[in-house]
């Protein structure tokens, strides 16, 4: 009973023709004189009918079978009835009388229904993941995510490029979040560290004079979950030898065009816009935007500096800024309605948010009275403001500011219904700044990585303001999410030396942590540079899903572990002592 088909290769061509196939049972309706079932293979739906007449045995059987038992069925492809025909199903124009039927297993009544759009707490599908798996909008997110990963190889073979695996057990390479560690039985006491990401290994095919590498990189991190974030996730992890950024701008947009109109059919345009990180954050505050819908940010810092109001003058004069966004059409809220979008800001970082309601004739607001006429009208004139606008205010520091009107922006492009969700929106994002202080540390901190190379104008601000270097860094923003990252390296040992001293790490720990790499680069090293994209964000956006979970086979939950096979889990004693491990009690 092998299968001669899968169930949606047949069509009206088949009429007449005996065929075999091999799935589950999707359903069962029983009409007394005759029993029909929905037979389900990877690659969807087909009719199966069962009738006393054609075959008595096979019709006895089809009243015992129930959902998800998996069969072999043999029968002949008839033409359906036409009131009966379903549009709706790729097969719907035939169905199979059966006339021998195997089960090959039988099932238990899964936990919930295996089918598209079901209201079901995502631990139980995670529990059960080889059921939610058989879902076809499931099915679906694997197959595009096959796809696209194909196009992806086959697009780089066909530029050049070498894939390349690098190791899982290494040393910790710095991408900001903790390491996971795997402790060495032969070495007692030491320990791997499982990748971030493969960039040190990569810098050194560079070295090792491969030009061209990528990777389809497994990276773990240890750090706070979101939506977007996975503990281990997948990249395309690429790197170039000899090229700056334009090379790797072209040929990313390339290969963005052949990745939409291979696996969705959608068309790219390119060259992508670009946007200054300084840009970003102000207009935006973010330097992911999401630059589907309008909506600026305006900076008013100057024009209120010397107003009466001490929120803002303040805020000006111990070096931050007041920012405002003009919500447009937001006028009609209710008092109610502006509180919670005060209560968003503040848990955003806010220490309050003023406004102002723009009406036909007057504004309305707790802050108007502070203004003069005419600074009151440079304001509305900054921002815009028309008859039904509410404007929403910040006065703090630029970073805090950013953040939180941002977040309002989002909140009310959401609200509003101002995005497309049809739009695809790319943009880069470039002139990162080189390294950021960690006021927690007390010092800097790469705000990229330590191999990113600053822009060759700014070196001479490396020793006395940098945190006024720009960094030869750029990300790719897919819609408001951060789809790839990268940036042209530092390819000299003296300057990666500088780097790591800027880091405020000693040359000790530079020499155990990067020896061997610092070595390397006084073998002959190319100039290089390379990105490495989220290929489960890129999946992400494309599939039109909310969450990265959903176009992984087998992923983590929020708190980084896996309900289906309890993974971490505690190990024997035994395990423990070849480890040269204690586990301290908390
Ligand atoms: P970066 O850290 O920016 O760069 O990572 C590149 C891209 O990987 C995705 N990403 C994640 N996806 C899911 N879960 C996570 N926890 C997660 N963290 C990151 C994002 C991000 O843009 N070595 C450098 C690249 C380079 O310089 O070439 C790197 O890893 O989409
Ligand atoms: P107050 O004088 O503190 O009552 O504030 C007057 C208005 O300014 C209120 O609507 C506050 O929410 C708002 N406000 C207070 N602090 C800030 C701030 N840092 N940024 C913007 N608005 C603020």
């Amino acid at each position: 009973m092998k299968r001669t088909h899968r169930a949606t290769e047949l069509d009206i061509d088949n009429i007449g023709e005996i065929i075999t196939l091999n799935g589950w049972i999707d359903g069962r309706r029983d009409h007394g004189g005759l029993i029909f079932i929905d037979l389900r293979d990877r690659s969807g739906l087909i009719q199966i009918v069962f009738s006393p007449e054609v075959n008595e045995e096979a019709f006895h059987l089809a009243e015992q079978v129930r959902s998800e038992y998996v069969v072999a069925v043999k029968g002949k492809v008839c033409r359906r009835p036409q009131e009966t025909e379903n549009p709706n199903l790729k097969t719907g124009k035939i169905e199979i009388y059966v006339e021998k039927m195997e089960v090959f297993s039988a099932a238990r009544t899964p936990p919930f229904y295996i089918e598209d759009g079901i209201e079901v707490d995502e631990t139980l599908r995670l529990k059960y993941r080889y059921l939610d798996l058989r879902r076809p909008e499931m099915r679906d997110n694997l197959m595009l995510r096959h796809r696209v990963i194909k196009i992806m190889r086959d697009f780089l073979d066909s530029n050049g490029f070498l894939e390349i695996e690098t190791p899982i057990l290494t040393k910790s390479t710095p991408e900001g979040a903790r390491d996971y560690l795997v402790p060495s039985r032969v070495h007692p006491g030491q320990f791997f560290a499982l990748p971030q990401s493969p960039q040190i290994f990569k810098q050194l095919l560079m070295v090792a004079g491969m030009e061209r590498y990528f990777q389809i990189a497994r990276c773990f991190r240890d750090e706070d979950l979101r939506a977007d974030r996975q503990p281990e996730f997948t990249q395309l992890d690429m790197e170039m030898s000899f090229v700056d950024e334009e090379d790797i701008f072209t040929l990313i947009e390339q290969l963005m065009q052949e990745i939409f109109a291979g696996a969705t059919s959608q068309q790219v345009s390119t060259p992508f816009p670009r946007l200054s990180y300084d840009e970003a954050m102000e207009k935006y505050g973010s330097d992911h935007p999401d630059l589907r819908f309008g909506l600026e940010i305006k900076d008013i810092s100057e024009i209120v500096k010397d107003a009466e109001f001490k929120v803002f003058y303040s805020a000006v004069q111990s070096g931050g800024v007041v920012r405002v966004l003009n919500a447009k059409t937001c006028g009609s809220f209710t008092r109610r309605e502006i509180d919670e979008l005060g209560d968003l800001a503040v848990e955003h970082g806010a220490r309050g948010m003023a406004w102002i309601v723009v009406g036909e004739n007057e504004l309305k607001s707790p802050i108007t009275k502070f203004f003069s006429e005419e600074k009151m009208q440079q304001i509305l004139t900054t921002v815009g403001a028309e008859p039904g606008d509410l404007l929403l205010f910040a006065a703090d520091s630029a970073d805090v500011a950013a953040r939180v009107l941002g977040n309002l922006r989002l909140e009310l492009g959401n609200r509003l219904g101002f995005i497309d969700e049809n739009k695809l929106n790319f943009v880069w994002v470039v002139d990162f700044p080189l390294v950021e202080y960690d006021a927690e540390e007390k010092r800097y901190v790469a705000v990229h990585h330590p191999f990113t190379s600053p822009r060759v104008e700014d070196f001479d601000l490396l020793d006395k303001h940098p945190d006024e270097v720009k960094a030869r860094a750029y990300d790719l923003v897919l819609n408001g999410t951060e789809i790839g990252g990268g940036s042209i390296r530092i390819h000299r040992r003296d300057w990666q030396e500088k780097m790591f001293t800027l880091l405020g790490l000693g040359p000790e720990e530079v020499e155990e942590k990067f020896g061997f790499m610092l070595e390397a680069f006084q073998y002959g090293t190319p100039p290089h540079g390379g990105i490495a994209f989220g290929i489960d964000r890129l999946l992400m956006i494309m599939s039109g899903r909310h969450s990265i979970r959903d176009v992984i086979a087998f992923p983590k939950t929020q708190s980084a572990s896996c309900l289906m096979t309890e993974a971490p889990s505690g190990v024997s004693t035994r395990q423990l002592r070849e480890l040269a491990l204690k586990i301290r009690n908390k």
